[in-house]
């Protein structure tokens, strides 16, 4: 069954005694190491490495994947501990071409809260890891401030809550392993409660996760798991264990499969092996860390928490009514399910909070290669916050379905798995799979164990701007807005170019070439975007390449003014556009920290650069003299190579 949060699922971390921080916080005590967890009954158990909480209620159960859900509530800050027991061997092959991946410490890690606005020490940028024995980068800084007893594998993270209501996560951001680290299962989820959340439950939102209520968070990820035997065969030097359930990265860069122009402009550069590869993408998908599992729900209510913590894959989430045959699904001529369409989804919220208004979604629309658009369209690192209602669908299944192209938005049929499609020949997937369509399964109960719901008085009439952080721009989905006066709006783009090796690379720029010819720069070439603290800026982001990226802001949640297709092959720094701009879709609206970006276009986004307070005073980089953090592509195999700079607040 699909593991919800609390006892026998998914562990809840709890505050402990174990310290009274200077900054009167509550602290919090999470491993980080290497553990096995069952995540299928025809797998036996897979190496994985992630969080567990380890002291405090319900401290030191056994390691779950994706363990150490946290639920904070505003205005209550948290200090946590984190002690990294991670074993001198990573269980994923680690690419030494990549900058900042040290093969000598391979245990390194450091720890993002994706969507929090924090202090830069505890944001856990790429510079801030450290290892058990204590080698570390930046995060001395963060013990010399918040702990300065901290043991050499402790470090330790101040998060101040200061937000509306919301799910964030968080996650490995160690520098150059990121991927990798994420992959072996370094991630779980963060909620913030506040006062306006809880009132509406007297509206009929269902209640809270840790107080039994009909709310279940969904981490949706895709990973590709190995036989023993065949593991041996091809890869002798694979470091997992060899078992049937073996967790396995591609790590051989195919040249002839990732674009032929790698060759042409690489020549016969032969790129190493173990190599990142352009993107990873999973042939078995897994909901709250465990493999297609079914979740027994009550015809009755349910609030869905949806996090996309794929590496690359993109979702278009619909569900539709199991019809009985072989896989549930049928497919029609168009390739799309005939199946009869379950609950619509009612969106209340994305990343940044709720929406200013709820948006009813139909559930069955499939992917439109023309809008890109379909039902739920979900890139790495987005989340929705959705109401569904069973009632009326008694004794019937769901599925959760998925039809979003991979790589998005152009897709190679190569990386869809569905029943009946071709297997990926290097790779098998005994007792089930492979399989990108279907994510997981509801099975309603024939008869409802509990009084019918309240009615809901939540609308697509109603309006919950009283629960969000206050905006910058008022928007209205769809319509598309200038950069207000007087605000500094800078030009940037996404660019894709071909490394030493010959293998693709994407990165971020600015309209001014660094080298001739080229306007990507690379995580390590000097900060461009040096924002002064407490202004307002506009970031026109032009994407040269063929793919959506979902552009990540650490610290800045970000309103969409725009988004307007230009033509790429001529662009030399100002973008002539060939259509009238659009405004942000209507589930867009509101505060967001990831954006899809699409090929083609340039995507305005308007944000202010507030730094949190905090009661103790926040160092300076000595790396970069500023308050220093990253924006990023949050494609992971993008990001690490070498989608990232850095946003340094000065
Ligand atoms: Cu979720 Cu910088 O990442
Ligand atoms: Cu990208």
């Amino acid at each position: 069954p699909l593991r919800g949060v609390g006892p026998g699922g998914i562990p809840v971390a709890a505050p402990d005694l174990f310290s009274a921080p200077v900054t009167g916080a509550l602290h919090y005590t999470i491993d980080i190491g290497q553990f096995t967890d069952q995540l299928h009954p025809a797998l036996a158990p897979t190496t994985l490495w992630g969080y567990n909480p380890a002291r405090g209620l319900g401290g030191n159960v056994t390691p779950t994947h994706l363990g150490g859900i946290i639920v904070a509530q505003k205005g209550q800050p948290l200090q946590i501990t984190f002690r990294n027991n991670l074993p001198n061997r990573h269980i994923i092959p680690l690419d030494s071409s990549i900058m900042g991946a040290d093969p000598a410490r391979q245990n390194r890690t450091t720890v993002h809260l994706h969507g929090g606005l924090v202090p830069w020490i505890s944001d856990g940028g790429p510079f801030t890891w450290w290892d058990p024995s204590g080698n570390r980068g930046l995060s001395f800084l963060n013990n010399q401030v918040l702990n300065p007893s901290a043991a050499l594998n402790e470090a330790e993270y101040y998060y101040p809550n200061n937000q509306s209501a919301r799910m964030l996560w968080y996650h490995d951001h160690a520098f150059g392993i990121t991927r990798i680290n994420a992959y072996a299962g370094i991630a779980s989820a963060y909620l913030i409660r506040d006062d306006f959340e809880g009132s509406l439950r007297n509206r009929g939102l269902p209640d809270f996760i840790e107080n039994g209520g009909r709310e279940i968070p969904i981490v949706i990820q895709d990973k590709i798991f190995v036989d023993g035997a065949t593991i041996g065969a091809m890869d002798p030097t694979w470091p997992g264990l060899r078992t049937t359930g073996t967790l396995w990265y591609p790590h051989v860069y195919e040249r002839n499969r990732w674009k032929l122009q790698g060759n042409a402009k690489g020549g016969n550069l032969i790129p190493p092996d173990p190599s990142v590869i352009p993107e990873m993408f999973g042939d078995t998908m897994l909901a709250n860390g465990t493999v297609y599992p079914e979740a027994p729900v009550e015809p009755r209510r349910y609030r869905l928490r949806i996090l996309n913590a794929c590496n690359a894959r993109f979702l278009n989430l619909q569900l539709y009514v199991d019809d009985g045959s072989l896989d549930g699904i049928t497919l029609n001529a168009a390739g799309t399910p005939a199946n009869a369409k379950g609950p619509d989804f009612l969106v209340i919220g994305t990343e940044g909070g709720f929406l200013p208004k709820p948006v009813l979604v139909p559930s069955n629309v499939p992917f439109n290669p023309a809008t890109l658009g379909g039902s739920l369209v979900t890139a790495p690192a987005e989340r929705f916050d959705i109401i569904v209602d069973f009632t009326g669908f008694e004794g019937k299944k769901m599925i959760l379905y998925n039809d979003a192209p991979a790589p998005f938005p152009m897709g190679d049929p190569r990386n869809d798995y569905f029943p009946g499609a071709p297997k990926n020949p290097t790779i098998t997937n005994p007792g089930f799979g492979p399989n990108t369509r279907q994510i997981m399964r509801f099975a309603v109960a024939t008869t409802a164990t509990v009084p019918a719901d309240p009615p809901l008085a939540i609308t697509v009439a109603t309006d919950l701007t009283p629960g969000i952080d206050p905006f910058l721009v008022p928007q209205v989905p769809g319509l598309p807005l200038p950069p207000p006066p007087g605000v500094t709006v800078r030009q940037l783009t996404l660019n894709e170019t071909f490394d030493a090796s010959g293998r693709l690379i994407q990165m971020l720029g600015t309209n001014v070439p660094l080298v001739k010819g080229t306007f990507g720069r690379g995580y390590m070439d000097p900060a461009t975007e040096s924002p002064r603290a407490g202004t307002v800026e506009v970031w026109q982001i032009a994407n040269l390449t063929g793919d959506t990226h979902p552009i990540h802001f650490h610290l800045v949640n970000v309103q969409i003014l725009s988004r307007q297709p230009f033509q790429v092959p001529s662009y030399n720094g100002t973008p002539s556009y060939t259509a009238p701009p659009r405004g942000p879709d209507a589930t867009e609206v509101g505060w967001k920290d990831t954006v899809r970006m699409n090929p083609g276009e340039v995507t305005t986004v308007i944000m202010k650069f507030d730094l949190p307070a905090v009661p103790f005073t926040v160092p300076a980089s000595p790396r970069t003299g500023g308050h220093e953090y990253v924006w990023h592509c949050h494609i992971l195999e993008h990001e690490e190579h070498d989608m990232m700079r850095p946003l340094i607040v000065t």
